[in-house]
Parts: structure tokens; sequence; C-alpha cells
């Protein structure tokens, strides 16, 4: 609301910034009194720059009707849009009917003010206009300076000073000592793999409940994923599972820590240590979670990460390997690219791949980084909103707290009430523009991968007919939010199945 709400007396150039900062193409005009005034639009700035009005001039002049600035405005333009410019804007006391409201949108204002004593106290938006998006990337720091960097200095491939930046960055906050990156996180996965020479023959262990990357990295490798069932109250991998499945060809253990969700490393470490199994970590999800304050990560051989448009921090498309050891590192570093010798250019010692992340991903990437620390303070800050305000209803089960563990808000997901239609909820949430998502669904089910399966496992089926992930994306704002949850508390009742 804050950003909403302008004083008369601002600049037009100053209320053009309220506006680009606020999203949503408008701004209330109060007078010293907070007063409502009018709504201006971003298109009716865009007609004060045409008309030559001065970007110094106070946004009151677009107010006034008699300023003549006004009379400038109406002067420019043909007598038809001059008469919509004439119209008072539209504003509403608060507790105003929706249907009211809704006839009140016009095609140039589709978001009314709504007044208590002539305060702007609220502003409902024409729902069509409105969509919240599970995720959605925050690019509002260095971002775009450091991306103009790179095309000024030439430097748009995979050379280039940002990329050693990023990986010292990305390594740095995870607590490992080499970051090698990556084009995405599945090929990280895929990267770690080859660089720890697991292939055809070599059995990997992987839990049920992950994104198709996991597996498909292992398969791209040529090894023998073995899936098995997780916790459910971590809903990450099962370590006395694990234990359970190795075999004499065993190699390695892929732990997802799933929603930002750490697995219980302490027990895996030892299971890998007491088998001699290399740890690959997938931490696609969990950048910034911690056991025992070790971060996510530093359990590893080798930890992936991705840094996808919807993860906790992005480079568009984007991954990155970490690892302690020097050795592993250079193999990496020779395997993401093509296996050439790092000294005989165009001699290949090994078989490679092309890996390489470019300076202008890793751009963007040093930029997010910066405001990692912010990003998930406000992850965790939208968790606890959701967790607050539908606390009352038990239809809602959030993911657990656990001891010893910090999770990280990559996505706020909750389990649903058995009763609960979760293909209905998804629908009904559509039809108001908030984006819902189910859990993954269990690998052991589906067609490429079910013959992997080490036993059945109930856990990721349950788990995964229950599971939601809402909204999460940074761009709302707290009032945004409790309307959305609102929505998805009221919907919920709409859903119950009779069983
Ligand atoms: C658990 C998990 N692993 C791996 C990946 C793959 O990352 P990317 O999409 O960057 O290839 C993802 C991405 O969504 C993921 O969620």
């Amino acid at each position: 609301m804050k950003n909403l709400v302008c004083f008369a007396s601002r600049t037009i150039y100053e209320t053009m910034e309220q506006i680009t900062l606020n999203g949503k193409g408008v701004v209330f005009v109060v007078d010293d009194h907070e007063k409502f005034l009018a709504t201006i639009t971003d298109g009716d700035i865009r007609r004060a720059i045409l008309s030559k009005i001065s970007l110094g001039a106070k946004i009151e002049s677009l107010v006034k009707k008699n300023s003549k600035e006004f009379q400038l405005l109406l002067s420019r333009f043909p007598a038809e849009i001059a008469k919509k410019l004439q119209r008072p804007s539209a504003s509403a006391n608060i507790g105003t009917p929706v249907e009211e409201l809704l006839n009140m949108v016009s095609e140039r204002i589709n978001i009314i003010p709504l007044l208590k004593d002539h305060k702007v106290v609220d502003y409902f938006q024409h729902k069509a206009l409105f969509y919240a998006p599970i995720a959605s990337p925050c690019l509002r720091g260095n971002e775009l300076k450091y991306v103009v960097e790179c095309l000024e200095t030439n430097w748009i491939s995979s050379q280039g000073r940002f990329i050693p930046i990023f990986e010292k960055m990305i390594s740095d906050y995870c607590g490992l000592k080499f970051g090698v990156a990556v084009s995405n996180g599945t090929v990280a996965l895929h990267l770690a793999l080859m660089t720890l020479n697991i292939a055809e023959g070599d059995e990997v262990i992987v839990p049920d409940l992950t994104f198709g990357a996991t597996i498909n990295a292992v398969l791209q490798a040529r090894a023998t994923p073995v899936i098995v069932d997780v916790e459910p109250d971590s809903w990450c991998i099962d370590p006395l599972l694990i234990e359970k499945a190795i075999t004499k060809k065993t190699k390695a253990i892929i732990p997802v820590h799933i929603y930002g969700q750490m697995a219980n490393m302490k027990k895996i470490s030892e299971i890998a240590k007491k088998n001699n199994l290399f740890i690959i970590e997938d931490c696609a999800e969990s950048i910034g979670a911690a056991f025992e304050n070790k971060m996510s990560g530093g359990f590893s051989d080798i930890a992936c990460y991705s840094f996808f448009a919807n993860k906790v921090i992005t480079t568009g498309e984007g991954g990155m390997c970490l690892t302690n050891s020097k050795e592993l590192d250079e193999r990496m570093k020779v395997l993401r690219d093509h296996g050439m010798s790092k000294t005989k250019r165009y001699w290949h010692d090994h078989v490679g791949m092309n890996y390489r992340l470019t300076n202008i991903q890793a751009a963007i990437g040093v930029a997010q980084v910066e405001q990692i620390d912010s990003f998930a303070m406000r992850r965790n800050q939208i968790r606890s909103l959701y967790e607050e305000k539908l606390s009352h209803n038990p239809l809602f089960t959030p993911q657990m707290k656990i001891k010893d563990r910090k999770s990280i808000t990559w996505l706020v997901t909750f389990l649903m009430d058995k009763r609960i239609d979760i293909d209905k909820m998804i629908s009904l949430a559509c039809e108001i523009n908030i984006d819902l998502r189910p859990f993954f669904y269990p690998l052991s089910e589906m067609e490429p991968f079910k013959k992997f399966k080490f036993e059945t496992c109930p856990v990721t089926n349950d788990l995964s007919s229950r599971g939601l992930c809402f909204p999460t994306s940074m761009v709302f704002s707290d009032e945004e939010y409790c309307r959305i949850i609102r929505s998805l508390d009221e919907i919920s009742h709409k859903c119950i199945k009779f069983l």
C-alpha cells in the first residue's frame, strides 16, 4: 500500500519512479491530509511526457483539470482521448460489494482505491489482471548493470570475469572450497557422476520423491538407479532404506534436499563412509539450508545446484558443482570443457561435454548472490505468513520443522488433508489466477523409471497424492499474500471429497 499512495506535491519524475517500484502501473494521488484526489496511471505520465510537460512539474498538475499543464495535455490529443482524460477517477468506500467494484473497473484503470474517511486504506484489483505465479525471479539488484558490462566489453560467452567470481561466491556461501559453474542443475549432476567415474554396471541410490532430473542424470551416465522411499517427516531419502538397498555394485547415494528440507546427512554420511560410497547431494532446491550448522552441500564429494528461474537464486538457466577436492575440481573443469587439455588446445585427454555457463549468466548470478540473504529472509517470511494464516484450518499441514535442521523456503509447501481433491483445488485456484502445483510424482510410478524401484514406496505415494506447492514469488506484498491465502482457505472447503 505504501508504494501505491503518492503525495500531490511529488514531481512527475518521482511519481514515475514510484510506479516502476510498485509494479502496479498506477499511484493513488493524495493531498497533504492524505485525502484521495485521483488515480494516475503510467499511461497518464507517458501522455504528459509526449505533451512536453516538464518532469519536474508536480503530479498535482495532472490531477487539477484547470492547471496549465492539464490544458496542454488536452490540447495535444484528439477529442476522444481528451474526453477520457477528463473523467474523474473511480474510488469506492471500503466494504463496497465486489459486483459494484467490478462495474467501476475500466479499460484505463483496473485498480480501484478503497477509502475510509476519504483516505486510501486498501485497493481492489480486477482478478483477470492479477496473477500469482508459483515463483518468479527477482532481478532488482545489480543484474542489469553487470549484464550491460558483459555486452559492452564483449565477454558474452563462457570466458569473462564474472564466472570465477560467481564460482567463488557460491562456494564461499556454501562453505566448500571449489566451484564449477555449469549450464544447468541436470548437467551438474551428470558432470558429478562422470567425474567420479560412475558408469555402466554401477548402482546409484536415489529417492523416490524428487524431480526427474536426479534419475535422468544417473541414466545418462549409463549407471543403474535404485529408487528408495523417503521419510514421512523430512520427505527426504530414508537412511534405513539406503542401507537395505546397498549391494556390491553400489557406488553412490544422491540425497535430494527436497523443497528446501535437509535429508538426514549425519546418518547418510555414516552409511557412505562404512560402505565406501560417494555422496552427491542434489541441492537444487536447498541452497542456504543446513544440517547441524553445516550448509547443504557440505557433506558431499560433489554437491550440485540449480539456478533455474524458479530457484532461490537464478541465472535463467544455470547450475554449479561444488567440492572440497582440488583433484575433483580440476577434473570437472576439464570434463565441462569437452575433456580438452588445459595446456594443449584442441588436445582431448578425456571424453567430455560442453557444460559451460556464460559470463552473462554468471553476471546475473553474482548480482543474485549479493541479495541471497534478503531473498532467504523474505521467502521465510512468506512461509510464516501462510503458516500463521492457515493455522486455524486443519485441512492444511505445513512442512515439518526438524530439530538441528535449518530449511530454506524454496516453495511454500503443505500437505493437504486426505479428503481434499487436489486436482479440484488446483483448478479452482487457477480460475482466480493463483498458480498451485502438485508435488513431484513418485519416480517409481512412471514408465521410464518404474523398473528401478527397490521396494514399494508407500510414503512417497502418500506425500505425492496430498502435497501442494503455493505461490512463493517475492514480488507480492504481505497484503497481497493475505488475499491469496484467504482465497486458498476458502477454496479448500469446496474441495472436500465424500470418502
Ligand atoms: C531436485 C532437483 N534436481 C535437479 C534439478 C535440475 O535442475 P535444472 O532445472 O537446472 O536442470 C531440479 C530442478 O528443477 C530439481 O528440483
